[in-house]
């Protein structure tokens, strides 16, 4: 079931810690290699020799250990593993993740992966309640990190609610899912995400009013069906997701490149609301007022079409090239239109009027337009979007 997967496994300091020794016997079970890190406090409930003889691996518990050091660093530790698991996950452990602290050896691999990251919470009912531990609980949803628990029922504490650590079995079904080979396995997709900027001189530029959340979803989707994405984003509100290969720019023909440079694959999503125009005159000094009224007039030149472009290569087109439409009237007949004339497979349209909340927002209300046609789609949220749009993707590769 895990034969052939490395868990790197950081057991936090909570009296769940014992329930840990069962995962690790259960994760071999399976057929995993589990590489143990204990915390500090970790190793006030269970002992290191345990863990290690459980494991069958050599524990990591310093940071500053100079013999590990010298035979892994901390960074290759983080990135030897298919998946970090963190299990208990406590409220300290988990604020130090919100924040970005890395002041112990666990932390700090948590902060230097590039692995997608698992964690079970364990904690006190109002611990876990408390208004601070639900913020970090929400931004590491928002950062790609993925949860299983906490479960309900009665506490070590004697107190009843949600803060029990899930049991081993569940833990090892969330991760044999997490790393089950998804349709997209081998598969690699382009998505193009977020706004561009289009720099006037070098303190000023135009920009659009998408936040990039749609394009984000996406990758994080398409991730998790098993594709390699390569996310070329413009400068976006919402960060980009885990384990995909991040490719940042800035403007339309910085964008071009990159698309151009992430070539071939075998299907590529346009999501970004790419500028039409660039400034064609634009300073390389700080435009000044001249004190005397007169206006700088700026010119405009047309930025490449990337979707069209690549709808259009002769040698290496992507199987599948899906484009968005973003429009404020007539939605169907300009999207159709739209996808006509890029060339493009499917186009997914959407209405972004200002009344319709779907720029910067985070639903979506979409039409996919393909050959076969147009189905419209309830509204729903960018990520609900996102995973039936992977999917539908998955299927057309298949
Ligand atoms: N697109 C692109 N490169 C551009 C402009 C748009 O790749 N220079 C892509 C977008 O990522 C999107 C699709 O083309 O997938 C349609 O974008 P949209 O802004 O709706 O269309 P435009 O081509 O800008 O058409 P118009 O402004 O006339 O509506």
């Amino acid at each position: 079931m895990l034969a052939g997967k490395r868990v790197l496994l950081i057991i936090g300091g909570g009296i769940a810690a014992f329930k840990s020794l069962t995962l690790i016997r259960e994760l071999r079970a399976a057929g995993a290699r589990v590489t143990p890190v204990l915390t500090g406090a970790g190793a006030q409930f269970v002992t290191p020799l345990s863990v290690s003889a459980l494991a069958a691996e050599k524990i990591y518990q310093d940071l500053f250990d100079l013999t590990d050091e010298a035979e892994m660093g901390h960074i290759e530790l983080s990135r030897a593993a298919d998946l970090v698991v963190v299990a208990p996950l406590t409220a300290d452990l988990m604020a130090k993740m919100a924040t970005g602290l890395a002041n112990d050896l666990a932390s700090t691999l948590l902060l230097a992966t590039d692995k997608p990251v698992l964690a079970a919470p364990a904690m006190n009912v109002r611990m876990w309640q408390h208004p601070a531990t639900q913020r970090n609980f929400a931004t590491l949803k928002d950062d790609g990190i993925l949860f299983v628990g906490p479960d309900e029922g009665e506490m070590a504490c004697g107190e009843f609610g949600p803060g029990r650590m899930s049991e081993p079995a569940d833990i090892v079904d969330k991760i044999t899912a997490v790393l089950a080979n998804g349709p997209l396995e081998g598969r690699h997709v382009i998505v193009t995400s977020g706004p561009t900027h289009e720099p006037i001189d070098p303190v000023r530029y135009i920009a659009n009013r998408s936040s990039g959340a749609q394009g984000t979803a996406l990758a994080r989707a398409l991730a998790a069906l098993g594709a390699e994405v390569s996310f070329v984003t413009g400068p976006a509100d919402v960060p980009p997701p885990a384990g995909v290969r991040v490719i940042p720019v800035e403007t339309a023909l910085e964008m071009q490149t990159a698309v151009q440079a992430a070539l071939p694959a075998d299907a590529a999503v346009f999501a970004a609301a790419v500028a039409d125009w660039h400034v064609a005159n634009a300073s390389d000094q700080k435009i000044k007022k001249d004190g005397r009224g007169v206006l700088p007039v700026l010119e405009f030149a047309e930025n490449p079409d990337i979707l069209a472009e690549i709808s259009h290569l002769k040698r290496n087109r992507p199987a599948l090239v899906v484009g968005f439409a973003a429009e404020t009237d007539n939605v169907l007949k300009n999207a159709t239109a739209k996808r006509q004339r890029k060339g493009c497979d499917w186009i997914v349209a959407n209405d972004v009027s200002p009344e319709t909340g779907i720029m910067g927002g985070a639903e979506n209300a979409v039409t996919l337009i393909t050959d076969a046609g147009s189905e419209s789609w309830p509204r729903m949220s960018k990520d609900a979007v996102a995973t039936r749009l992977a999917q539908r993707i998955a299927e057309a590769l298949a």
